[in-house]
């Protein structure tokens, strides 16, 4: 992580903030945003100089390629205030990693390492007051690039727009969460674009997951496309499931979201003494688990999201409730995290990053 180097950035600060008009107790997730955003754009083969301006609308025109064919991939990171007030970052390398190879598998242009890491610092010191005290309270950032070139051609734009723009956020769910298994719809295919933060694999859920509100469930867990047999991610998070003490996840493959939560959980379970299996795992199996009282726990993990238990699930016409237990995996791996996230313990693992 390159964070020597002096990127310049043109800041254009606001004349009037709107930090005033904010309830920070009632937030809804993802709808207020800071004063400043980062844009940079990309023409004639590069990046030009960053900048920073106060939040406002995007100006583009109607054939830019990003309404047409979807290039556009982005990223969900967040930052954490400590107790004596300094401002962290958790594992933004990994972002930084995945929102270039995002960008390389829609044919976009990868971005520089010092744009990006700089971009999210001074953003975040302009930005600072946004950032709340207090466990649950976080600054949701969303890096975002987008195909701005003015053509209908179907093919990959010339110029493109890199963006930051950040969110006081809470809780993503706001509780536990029921979910449906998929027996019918699919997120990605083999081949495809499911391991990429593309904007189009989130759009595509919209309707099978409204399908699945209406039925009383948050959220889908996807099964892979070709058999339904088995499980993958759910809409906004990678899924665990714990049969006895042992926390199960499906590896990561080209349909399956690399998730920096995600790894974070297996390393801190497994340091922790939780047996975790990578592996494929079965919609039967789990079925029988439930059937047969050995599935404990399932919860999802993600930025947004953190670690979500899941109340429930079903699959077909059948409902299934998770029992309550008294020391559930989910809590005890979130507090490690989110201990780590909030500078309140040791990181053995660097994770950490100070902004
Ligand atoms: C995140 O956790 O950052 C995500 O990408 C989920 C998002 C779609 C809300």
């Amino acid at each position: 992580m390159k964070t020597e180097e002096v990127t310049p950035i043109k800041i254009e600060k606001t004349t009037s903030s709107r930090i005033g008009q904010v309830d920070f107790d009632k937030l809804v997730f993802g709808s207020v945003f800071t004063d400043h955003m980062f844009v940079c754009d990309y023409v004639d083969g590069r990046w030009e100089t960053p900048q920073i301006i106060p939040y406002q609308p995007l100006t583009l025109d109607p054939s830019a390629r990003v309404f047409h064919y979807a290039q556009a991939v982005f990223e969900g990171m967040k930052a954490y205030r400590d107790d004596n007030d300094g401002i962290w970052l958790f594992r933004p390398d990994e972002n930084f990693k995945r929102i270039n190879r995002s960008s390389e598998r829609m044919a976009m242009p990868v971005f520089p390492e010092e744009y990006f890491f700089e971009g999210v610092k001074t953003l975040l010191k302009l930005d600072e007051e946004w950032i709340r005290k207090g466990e649950g309270n976080s600054l949701y950032i969303r890096p975002f690039v987008i195909a701005t070139e003015p053509s209908v051609m179907a093919s990959p734009s010339n110029q493109y727009k890199f963006v930051i723009i950040c969110s006081p956020a809470q809780s993503y769910y706001g509780g536990e969460v029921r979910v449906k298994i998929a027996d019918h719809y699919s997120r990605a295919a083999s081949g495809g674009i499911g391991y990429a933060k593309a904007a189009a694999n989130y759009g595509a859920q919209f309707y099978p997951t409204s399908l699945a509100q209406k039925e009383g469930y948050q959220q889908v867990i996807w099964t892979d496309a070709n058999t339904h047999e088995y499980l993958e991610e759910a809409g906004t998070m990678n899924v665990f499931f714990r049969i006895g003490d042992t926390l199960l996840t499906a590896p990561t493959n080209d349909r399956i979201l690399d998730g920096v939560t995600r790894k974070s959980v297996i390393a801190i379970a497994e340091a922790n003494g939780i047996k975790v299996e990578v592996r494929p795992v079965k919609v039967s199996e789990i079925i029988a688990a439930a059937k047969d009282g050995s599935l404990k726990e399932i919860f999802g993990s993600g930025t947004a999201a953190v670690i979500n238990p899941v109340a429930g699930f079903g699959y077909g016409d059948e409902k299934f409730e998770l029992p309550k237990m008294d020391k559930p995996y989910a809590s005890m791996i979130k507090k490690l995290i989110v201990d780590i996230q909030y500078n309140k313990a040791e990181d053995p693992y660097g994770w950490r990053y100070k902004v």
